[in-house]
């Protein structure tokens, strides 16, 4: 086990390169499966969600290595398992996404039932219909979701609730149902177009990702192809604020300004300063902050709205604002888990249901800190980075799941974090 020591109260200055996107990748890899032939993917993070996913597709057999410039080839026509199991599964959730892609490329999936997880019980009963709608068979026994169908055929598909997983699952199996399938009330996450863009790389026809009505023309043969994955918007959106709540002065660089407009304007309306720019190569934004920000009200909403991934990490920035911050969680039931470790450094917040109020104080103590979850974990660095003293996050486990070298970008804007191997 390891843990972070971070000594609080230093600017961030500098500049930082956003890696690529994790939920996107967690998407794009095992819709390689669809392909006939191997997939060049481009940009991946070196992080422990990616490793989980390279291991368990060389598991089902598929030939997975690496490039010398650091791409990931994936050729899936070795695959000979098709039996996800609970063991794979319970360490990645987002291994569902392997339904979709064995369901649409074979007509056959087993994989088993992803529990819930720390914010919420995350039921996947929308990726079932979507996959019912096209036909297939669906049966839940022992935790196992036996998927089946001897031909898939497009149909039209309503999500009741906006689901990022959902969206992409139908879509993985809608491009190997024959005619057309239209998902509406889908998502429009950035990930979910990146995944469309794929698929479409693939000689898939996807219409209408980024928009709440997605149409697709299924049962083409798709070939392999090359593919670059887009930056990581909650990435680049952690960097921000960390940027903002050490009143620092940070550059944040290969990031798409539209995929972080809800961040950038409430940091804006807390009274930093946000600028977008291009090099001429790539997009950047940079982030300053003199003051004590300002409080503000967050409610977390599907893409285009704030995201649910940033509400933790902006909750710690916003503990030390003035005024009185109330943040909505819309999304989860369940994702106020860092709010405890945060009062211990000597925030002052009161939970009501799924709403926050945050009385923001004008100093935070550095203290020992347990991460319970990826963005609580990045919450727990946020608040640390802008406390006076000494903390120390256990469980960064669950940051490594998600962020791609983190302490040594964060140590390279001026942050004095140290990470000890127990
Ligand atoms: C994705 O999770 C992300 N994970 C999450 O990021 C992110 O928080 C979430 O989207 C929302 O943006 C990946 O992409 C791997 P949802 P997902 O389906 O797809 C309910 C991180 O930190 N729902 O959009 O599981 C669900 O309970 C992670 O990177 C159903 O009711 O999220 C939730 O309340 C955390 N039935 C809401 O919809 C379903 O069938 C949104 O969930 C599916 C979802």
């Amino acid at each position: 086990m390891a843990y972070y020591v971070i000594n609080g109260g230093k600017r961030l200055e500098g500049s930082v390169t956003i890696s690529g996107a994790k939920n996107a990748a967690l998407a794009i890899i095992p819709a390689c499966i669809l392909a006939g032939e191997s997939c060049r993917l481009e940009n991946l993070p070196h992080i422990e969600d990616v490793h989980l996913l390279e291991q368990i597709l060389r598991m089902m057999g598929a030939e997975v290595d690496f490039t010398a410039d650091g791409g990931m080839r994936i050729n899936p026509k070795t695959i000979n398992n098709r039996h996800v199991t609970f063991d794979m599964v319970s360490r990645l959730r987002a291994s569902y996404y392997l339904l979709g892609a064995m369901l649409g490329r074979y007509g056959y999936a087993e994989v088993a039932l992803p529990g819930g997880c720390s914010i919420g019980q995350r039921p996947i009963d929308q990726h079932i219909k979507g996959f019912r709608a096209l036909g297939a068979d669906v049966q839940i026994q022992r935790g196992i979701i036996t998927a089946k169908a001897d031909r898939l055929v497009g149909a039209e598909i309503y999500l009741d609730v906006v689901s990022v997983g959902a969206t992409i699952n139908i879509m993985l199996a809608a491009v190997g149902a024959e005619g057309r399938t239209i998902i509406s009330n889908a998502a429009k996450e950035p990930h979910v177009v990146d995944a469309a863009n794929f698929l479409n790389m693939m000689g898939a026809q996807v219409k209408g990702a980024g928009t709440d009505v997605i149409r697709i023309n299924g049962g083409r043969k798709l070939h392999g192809c090359t593919y670059p994955i887009i930056p990581d918007q909650i990435e680049a959106g952690t960097y921000m604020i960390a940027a903002a709540a050490t009143r620092g002065d940070v550059v944040i660089n290969n990031i798409i300004p539209t995929h972080l407009e809800a961040i950038s304007a409430k940091l804006m309306e807390s009274g930093a300063h946000v600028i977008d720019g291009d090099d001429g190569r790539e997009f950047f934004m940079r982030v300053s902050c003199e003051n004590r920000p300002r409080a503000v009200n967050i409610k977390t909403f599907p893409y285009p709205g704030f995201p649910t991934d940033l509400q933790q990490p902006m909750m710690a920035y916003l503990a030390r604002a003035k005024g009185n911050s109330f943040i909505v969680e819309n999304i989860f039931e369940n994702r106020f888990n860092h709010v405890g470790e945060l009062q211990r450094m000597g925030a002052n917040i009161i939970i009501n249901d799924r709403t926050a109020m945050v009385e923001g104080v004008d100093r935070l103590f550095g203290a020992p800190l347990y991460a319970s979850d990826l963005r609580a974990g990045a919450a727990l660095i946020v608040a640390a980075l802008s406390a006076e003293g000494r903390s120390e996050i256990h469980n960064i486990e669950y940051i490594d799941r998600g962020y791609e070298y983190f302490e040594q970008k964060l140590r390279a804007i001026g942050a004095d974090i140290t990470r000890v191997e127990e």
